[in-house]
């Protein structure tokens, strides 16, 4: 029973095979070898255009160096006021990005297009006193479970154009957005005006692989450098290859995405069949709902593993004081029989 999040899922067995057979032999290191050029290419294909492409060990260190990327003295990149960016990366995309991250507004973890044209407009580019607008960077899916449209990330998009500054999209759960919306990599980002994507796999189905992928070679110029200064360029680059590898490898990336979502929806049913509230719609595969504490206390006490979650400030006010706000997410590694078990955990 354990929905706290996918990143406490293991890996997918043709993922753990892949590696195992990378680890036989010599190959040329630093990103160097074979099954590094591979990938290289396969993210190509992936996005339907020439990508750059730096592996990291977190979506953390992408997120940082992504951002780091787009560097700008005085710089102010404005995201989600619930972003993981901000709430949740002990300040590291400032610490590497030298910038500072400006938060917006905006109902279930997507930032309000009016808000940001606002938020920027404070930052024009000759502000020396109080700083410049240097970037923009959206999540997706959202930490909240929900998605953009793609209508809504070009319109996102445009703002940023309209202030000469760049788009960062925060992908640690790009699979699963991408399969909710049920479109193709190259229409969620770059054809919608993203420049740089930090693309994880971890959550889904892998040991640990996440990258930087580029769209704008401007700003792939300095990445391979800052990868390098952040600690972040490994020796034995292939191991993270060989999961990519395999991660791709006849879909294998949307199978365990659309797995993970459709567990979910079953999720989010079965919680509705009970009479649980939910707390906002989602799409992706985190769901929220807002249980009596005692049906929460109960459940955790007979072993299911969930977390509750602060309540975030567009839902103040509608979780009542006997009431907690729980977030359940599901993964590749979720079956039917966890989700029965947790039903029954929380109808106890
Ligand atoms: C939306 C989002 N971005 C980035 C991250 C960062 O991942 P990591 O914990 O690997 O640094 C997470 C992890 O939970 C996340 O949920």
């Amino acid at each position: 029973m354990f929905f706290q999040s996918d990143n406490w899922a293991g890996v997918h067995p043709s993922i753990a095979a892949n590696l195992s057979k990378a680890g036989e032999g010599f190959a040329a290191a630093y990103g160097n070898s074979d099954a590094d050029r591979t990938v290289l290419d396969l993210f190509s294909e992936v996005f339907e255009r020439d990508v750059s492409v730096y592996f990291v060990g977190t979506g953390t260190a992408a997120n940082s160096l992504a951002l780091a990327a787009i560097q700008r003295p005085g710089g102010a990149v404005f995201s989600h006021c619930e972003a993981h960016v901000i709430e949740d990366e002990c300040g590291a995309p400032d610490f590497f990005s030298g910038m500072r991250m400006a938060p917006v507004a905006g109902r279930a973890g997507r930032i309000e297009l009016d808000l940001l044209s606002k938020a920027m407009g404070a930052y024009p580019q000759d502000a020396v006193h109080h700083g410049r607008s240097a970037g923009v960077t959206i999540t997706q899916a959202t930490e909240m479970g929900t998605v953009y449209s793609l209508d809504q990330i070009s319109a996102l998009s445009e703002v940023a154009r309209s202030h000469n500054v760049p788009v960062h999209m925060d992908g640690a759960r790009f699979a699963n957005a991408l399969v909710s919306l049920d479109t193709s990599p190259a229409e969620m980002t770059w054809r919608r005006g993203v420049d740089l994507l930090s693309f994880g796999a971890t959550k889904n189905g892998c040991w640990c692989a996440e990258a930087i992928v580029c769209f704008n070679q401007d700003l792939a110029a300095d990445l391979a450098f800052i990868q390098k200064r952040s600690a972040q360029l490994f020796s034995k680059s292939r191991f993270v290859a060989a999961q990519f590898e395999a991660y791709f490898a006849d879909g294998l990336w949307l199978a365990l995405a659309r797995h993970a979502n459709r567990m979910a929806d079953q999720l989010r049913e079965r919680l509705t069949a009970a009479d649980m509230r939910l707390a906002w719609p989602t799409t992706t595969n985190e769901v929220f709902a807002i249980l009596p504490k005692r049906v929460a206390g109960t459940a955790l006490g007979r072993g299911a593993h969930f977390y509750e979650w602060p309540v975030p400030s567009f839902l103040q006010g509608e979780v009542a004081e006997k009431e907690t706000l729980a977030r359940f997410v599901t993964s590749f590694a979720t079956t039917d029989a966890h989700v029965d078990e947790l039903l029954e955990a929380l109808k106890a």
